[in-house]
């Protein structure tokens, strides 16, 4: 095949027709043509070694391809390890079975919503609500400021993907002093709410409180990894489903297997393809040496198709016993919102089997854009 290139319109409508090549040819793939260039690792073995070596494979310099500067968990530890432990604390197994009750009334209202109407958006009406307002719920951020979300943390990802992040950085101030509006009314008030932005006001970091910088950072990265991902997964896997309706109907007639679809979901369609890794010195993996200072993008979802480690790769199958798969990475910095992910993902779509049965998918839609992301923007569906 002609060499990879992530942002060409083939791959970037069907990344995974790509991964053959990159795992078999060309397991640390160089590509030149972005600024800066940057180096692909694919196979799950390497993704393994390399997320657990965070001193080689250092995240001080963000996590997209660009290099940005480090902030809250966006670091190495001692720092990561600080804001982790910190925010860490609401997310914990009974904070995250305290929301069920919260998710499983709005999965109901946002169907409520549709009940009466022949056809519906899974991402509009459904796939891109619940998880933002959860997200602000958890935060502690009134409700009418859902849709200012939805925009912020779209900007915020497109930002992160592209060479020149020009174009959202108006967005991404107005999200800035947003969360530091926050922050200072929660500093005035004599009784603050019990939620996370409270926390972090009140956190401190060798005796001092945290700077500014820090509680935007990890604001701005819970509203990010919260957001599109949970949308994502939960419109993958719909969209896999009814494309092949006899696995709807299977997990029609078997709820139980809604979570061995969601995890198949996560191996085969994760919402994050892949995320960067700064080299803090030359390193030769196969045969090509990545000299320090490269960004390296650890492609989650082609690892998730290494033949060396699923059987039969690329087929989506409920039958699956493996949970190996890195759609919540690995190592140190392995998603802090996946359990969340994976109980609003199994209300969402038990929810969904229940009250239509009859779902049927109108057209695949379109893909969200960002590059190292993968979801539907669009899946209309409809009744009968
Ligand atoms: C299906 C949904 C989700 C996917 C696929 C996903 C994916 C990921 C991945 C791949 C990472 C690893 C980052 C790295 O390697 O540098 C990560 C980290 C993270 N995720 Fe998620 N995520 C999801 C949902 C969530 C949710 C719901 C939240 C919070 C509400 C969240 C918060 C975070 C945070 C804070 C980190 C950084 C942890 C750290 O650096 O220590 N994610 N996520």
């Amino acid at each position: 095949m002609a060499d990879y290139n992530p942002f060409a319109e083939n791959t970037l409508n069907n990344p995974a027709s790509a991964y053959g090549y990159l795992l078999t040819e060309k397991p640390v793939h160089h590509f030149a043509d972005y600024d800066p260039p940057f180096y692909t690792l694919t196979r799950h073995a390497d993704l393994e070694a390399a997320l657990r070596d965070i001193e080689l494979f250092s995240s001080e310099f963000g996590q997209g391809p660009r290099f940005t500067p480090p902030g809250g968990m966006l670091s190495d530890p001692p720092q990561h390890t600080f804001f982790r432990r910190l925010v860490q604390q609401a997310f914990t197994p009974g904070a995250i079975r305290a929301l069920a009750a919260r998710i499983e009334a709005l999965a109901e209202e946002l169907l409520d919503a549709v009940e009466g109407r022949e056809g519906f958006d899974i991402h509009d009406d459904y796939g891109f609500p619940l998880p933002v307002v959860i997200i602000a719920e958890l935060l502690g951020a009134p409700g009418e400021d859902i849709a200012q979300f939805k925009k912020w943390s779209d900007s915020s990802v497109e930002a992160m993907g592209a060479s020149d992040p020009t174009p959202w950085l108006a967005d991404l101030e107005a999200m800035g002093n947003y969360v530091l509006r926050q922050a200072q009314a929660r500093r005035e008030m004599a009784s603050p709410p019990d939620d996370l932005i409270t926390r972090l006001v009140q956190a401190e970091s060798d005796g001092a409180r945290l700077a500014d910088d820090d509680i935007q950072s990890v604001i701005r990265q819970l509203l990010v990894g919260g957001n599109e991902t949970t949308t994502s997964l939960i419109t993958n896997v719909v969209w896999r489903l009814l494309e092949r309706r006899e696995l709807w109907e299977r997990v029609v007639a078997d709820p139980s297997l809604v979570d061995r679809a969601i995890e198949e979901s996560l191996r085969y369609d994760p919402p994050v393809l892949g995320l960067f890794r700064n080299t803090t010195r030359d390193v030769t993996l196969h045969g090509v040496r990545i000299p320090e200072g490269s960004k390296v993008m650890m492609h989650y979802a082609a690892a998730n198709r290494d033949p060396a480690v699923f059987e039969d790769p690329d087929t989506f199958s409920l039958d699956r016993p493996s949970r190996r798969h890195l759609a919540f990475g690995l190592g140190v910095h392995f998603c802090l919102g996946s359990e969340l992910a994976r109980m609003e993902a199994r209300t969402a779509l038990t929810a969904l089997v229940k009250r239509f049965p009859d779902l049927r998918l109108e057209n695949s839609g379109s893909r969200i854009k960002p590059f190292f992301l993968w979801g539907r923007r669009r899946l209309p569906v409809r009744r009968g």
